[in-house]
């Protein structure tokens, strides 16, 4: 006993000690395409090939100087996206593509050649304004809009394809072959460059189909701001990466992460987005294998200018009068911004999207019709999440639950992390400390109407005794190392094996374990957790797997590497919905994903610290994984390393109550933080933010439905609901939740007072709370307090919010509503409700759901039906209405059913504030109505 404690003493103490992750000059593909300088690109487009279907131009270019030809596939999807497909034309065998990412192939529309010459094609697209011109040579394609180019690729040259071929031993003059077309490798240069083997360490990367990266410059021509390439520590704007390393896309597990830092943690979505006031456009790079991404921004300047021939003679020719005399001072000219984006990824095929907007929503939707929207999550997993590396036992778990009602907190979900399993063995209980789980969920949890999460790692611990490793390991569903056997690391359990979850039939398998005779001691209220699927290993190269361990399909890990984490929750999620026989919805946490895993559920950004500087960082990092089509996304609340300071925890609820993804997690070693903990002025500020967070979420829930339907982001930016006012392209301090709540978590101590920027010349905004209409524009200094944090509603927007909370979500079902709205300028406001069960998926097969438009208008409020298919039938009314920034006392208020009689409703004037509140009005949430205020 106390050896194998020692032993997982000393397993731990190994992941904590993140060995060494690699830097951008210890990557050799990174080393082999820096070679390749900006400047002419090496390929030529062979025009005399140029194929025309229904739905792709096709072309071939070929590298100058290894003379390796390429085939080009050009696609215009519909609702605004161009594809760019580039792969060799006879490779040695396929390369990797990614699949399952794109929900469906996209639907093409037809290009046609405007234009011909030997130098150039120019193809129409469908969207009239819209043009390709494509440059032979040097090969470059341009995307015009009406005129003005808006993106160019290989403009800079860097169009990079090193293609398959014969090892050493197999060819006949190796050294004189060029591998890439820039330079001839020597001798040195095989070993420097990594072709076949490359070296970390004490780590050897065996390259069994040698070099065969890619990569490909765009330049987005008057842009400077650019965002998105989750997930990394950094800021809400994208870098200039000309003086430290490029942004690196590589799913690593990095304990306590570095903030500031362009390193790969636990996700990847390659999906940038770059802004400008009139216009924002999105490149999808889809590969899987390990990416890196450079920025270069050129700000926006006035530069003195000699003036050139065509301006001198523009003068001459006002100064003749041919010309209106309107020329600017010809002496300053105006640079426009621009933004050069290079990707260099370490294999498969360039497969690229642009995604051209022209609005934020609109890159939104043109991403989530290629990759899928966010799964509706279930009602409960927006309530608050416990969590602790460990609950110790079932008492333990009982007594928290009961603090929670004794505290009088709400909360939704109990968490187990790794130490409820018996020995790290996944699908099973410690027989001791969890040894009647049945119980613990019928007759405390399930009781009270909550839930519970299990832990489930993709490691399975190396044991023949172990019913999922034993089967798993017989038919043959591990990743295997270079040599064909089963890979085996270390990882939690001791020495593990690792599912290949890439393999369809192993996931079927490992959706089909959730079953409840299978899971023994799960039940309907159990949910899953997905972690270290980025996959950790412990003692492996850089602390994940190597890179030559081969997949189904004989695919190296190379090739997959960043959609792991993906398939392990798609098949997780899968489970879920498979033992409710096909009813319920599932809840799946991941900590690593790729494009796409909003079907499957939520994520979380890891292991962040009990830091101030992690909270403040939290809000870009959870702003960018939500642009990136990932809107059910939140941090470790508190911070999972180290022990909060009183006002740090506070401050954390107060923040992750607005946010997506609430759950509150603790390491190991750190001290006991159940919101109680910390004296009842601090348990008090808890309780209010985590009551409000469930007052809050018939708009929050609202706000998913928003996104599951039409992809918007439920937390954003504020660039995003702002899209022209330049003050907000940078805001990462304070974010928009929905387009009604601007909300500014205190991120530092002791502060008394915070500067907030309140956008848009033409808004009004009112104190969330106090309903006050706060003065000012721009920015605007608010004074705080430790109990709550500034959270403005933007006039013209109606929330609707629960008139009271319950212990958890599901005790709320009939509880009233209210409605908060919020007047602009004109005196208007609107707003949505969306209504279901909560829970299953009749709402898509059987329409049970209700989407409700409130509008207020010409001192009219009513409520109707915004979607006609849906049908749900509640008791829930809607009991009391705020009308703020409402000018003058009303002498009545009447409110009238579509077939009833009008009837008079109650109400008090606030006449400093400009408050009306309309109490009583008892009118069901689900029926059509409107009041006329007179
Ligand atoms: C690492 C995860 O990031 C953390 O949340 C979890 O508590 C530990 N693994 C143990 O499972």
């Amino acid at each position: 006993m106390a050896s194998s404690n020692r032993e997982e003493i000393s397993i731990q103490d190994e992941a904590v000690d993140k060995s060494k992750f690699k830097t951008c000059k210890q990557i050799a593909f990174y080393r082999r395409q820096k070679r390749l300088c900006p400047g002419k690109s090496l390929y030529r487009a062979l025009l005399d090939t140029v194929e025309l279907s229904n739905s792709y131009v096709k072309f071939e270019i070929v590298n100058e100087e290894c003379k390796v030809t390429l085939l080009v596939e050009i696609y215009e999807i519909e609702g605004n996206i161009f594809r760019l497909k580039i792969n060799e034309k006879t490779p040695l065998k396929p390369r990797y593509e990614v699949p399952n990412v794109l929900i469906k192939e996209p639907a093409c529309l037809r290009l046609t050649v405007s234009q011909k010459d030997t130098n150039k094609l120019v193809l129409a697209c469908a969207n009239e304004e819209q043009q390709l011109h494509i440059t032979a040579n040097p090969f470059q394609i341009q995307l015009v809009s009406k005129d003005e180019t808006i993106l160019s690729m290989n403009s800079n040259g860097l169009l990079y394809f090193e293609h398959f071929r014969l090892p050493p031993q197999f060819r006949k003059s190796t050294l004189q072959e060029k591998e890439d077309g820039s330079a001839k490798p020597s001798k040195e240069d095989q070993e420097d460059f990594g072709l076949w083997e490359e070296k970390f360490g004490h780590f050897l990367d065996i390259k069994a189909n040698g070099p065969s990266s890619i990569g490909l410059d765009f330049s987005l021509h008057g842009f400077e701001h650019v965002y998105g390439i989750p997930q990394h520590a950094e800021t809400l704007l994208l870098k200039n990466t000309s003086h430290s390393d490029a942004y690196r896309l590589y799913n690593l597990d990095v304990f306590g992460y570095k903030i500031h830092s362009k390193m790969g943690i636990y996700g990847s979505v390659p999906l940038l987005l770059a802004h400008k006031p009139d216009r924002t456009i999105g490149i999808f790079w889809l590969n899987s294998s390990e990416t890196l991404v450079e920025i270069a921004t050129k700000a926006a300047m006035e530069v003195n200018a000699l003036p050139d021939f065509g301006s001198c003679m523009n003068v001459l020719l006002q100064c003749l009068g041919v010309l209106p005399s309107r020329a600017p001072d010809i002496s300053k000219q105006r640079v426009l911004p621009q933004t050069d984006v290079r990707w260099m990824s370490e294999s498969g095929i360039i497969d690229t999207f642009i995604l051209m907007g022209p609005l934020p929503f609109d890159i939104f939707k043109q991403y989530a019709q290629l990759t899928g929207t966010q799964a509706l999550p279930p009602l409960f997993s927006l309530g608050y999440h416990q969590c602790r590396w460990n609950y110790k036992d079932e008492e333990d778990v009982e007594d928290v639950d009961a603090g929670f009602d004794v505290s009088d907190i709400p909360y939704d979900v109990m968490w187990l992390d790794i130490e409820h399993t018996d020995g790290k063995r996944y699908f099973t209980w410690d027989k001791e400390k969890f040894g009647n789980p049945e119980r613990l969920q019928k007759q405390i949890l399930m009781k009270k109407k909550r839930k519970l999460v299990v832990i489930l790692d993709p490691h399975i611990k190396v044991d023949p005794l172990y019913t999922i490793y034993s089967e798993a390991k017989e038919k043959g569903y591990y990743v295997k190392d270079h040599k064909g056997k089963d890979f085996e690391g270390i990882c939690w359990p001791g020495l593990s094996s690792y599912l290949d979850f890439t393999n369809p039939e192993v996931r079927e398998w490992y959706a089909d374990q959730f079953a409840f005779e299978t899971y023994k001691g799960s039940s309907e209220i159990l949910f899953a957790w997905n972690d270290m699927n980025e996959p950790s290993v412990f003692r492996g190269v850089e602390l994940t797997m190597q890179k030559d361990a081969v997949h189904y399909g004989k695919w190296e890990h190379r090739e997959v590497h960043n959609l792991y984490g993906f398939y392990q929750q798609m098949a997780t999620a899968e489970g879920l919905i498979r033992r409710s026989g096909g009813l319920e919805r599932p809840f799946v946490l991941t900590r690593s994903f790729f494009a796409g895993s909003q079907k499957y559920g939520a994520v979380w950004t890891g292991d962040n610290r009990a830091d101030w500087r992690y909270l403040k960082i939290s809000i870009p990092m959870l702003l960018t994984i939500s642009m990136a089509g990932i809107s059910f996304c939140g941090a470790d609340v508190g911070g999972f390393i180290g022990d909060p300071e009183p006002e740090l925890l506070v401050r954390w609820y107060q923040a992750g109550a607005l946010q997506p993804f609430f759950r509150g997690h603790a390491n190991m070693q750190t001290k006991r933080r159940e919101p109680w903990l910390f004296g009842e002025e601090n348990t008090q500020i808890i309780r209010d933010a985590i009551k409000e967070r469930y007052a809050l979420l018939p708009y929050l829930y609202s706000l998913f439905y928003r996104s599951h339907t039409v992809s918007e982001p439920v937390m954003r930016p504020v660039w995003v609901e702002f899209p022209k006012e330049l003050e907000t392209f940078g805001i990462e301090d304070e974010y928009m939740l929905g387009n009604a709540l601007l909300v500014y978590p205190v991120s530092e101590p002791k502060v008394t007072a915070v500067n907030v920027f309140l956008p848009g010349p033409q808004e009004i905004w009112y104190d969330f709370r106090k309903f006050l209409c706060l003065e000012g524009q721009g920015i605007v200094k608010i004074p705080v307090t430790l109990s709550n944090i500034p959270v403005m509603q933007r006039g013209g927007t109606i929330i609707p919010l629960k008139t009271s909370v319950g212990k958890s979500t599901e005790w709320m079902v009939d509880v009233p509503y209210e409605l908060h709205i919020a007047l602009d300028t004109k005196e208007s406001a609107a707003g949505e409700l969306y209504l279901d069960d909560g829970h299953s998926f009749q709402y898509v097969r059987e329409k049970q759901f209700l989407l409700r438009k409130f509008t207020f208008h010409n001192n009219v409020f009513s409520s109707r039906c915004a979607d006609e298919n849906g049908q749900f039938h509640t008791k829930c009314v809607v009991e009391q209405i705020l009308i703020l920034g409402i000018k003058k006392k009303p002498s009545s208020v009447l409110a009238s059913i579509h077939d009833g009689k009008d009837k008079a409703v109650a109400f008090t004037y606030d006449a400093k504030n400009s408050v009306l509140t309309l109490q009583k009005i008892s009118l069901n949430v689900g029926i059509d109505w409107v009041l006329r205020i007179k």
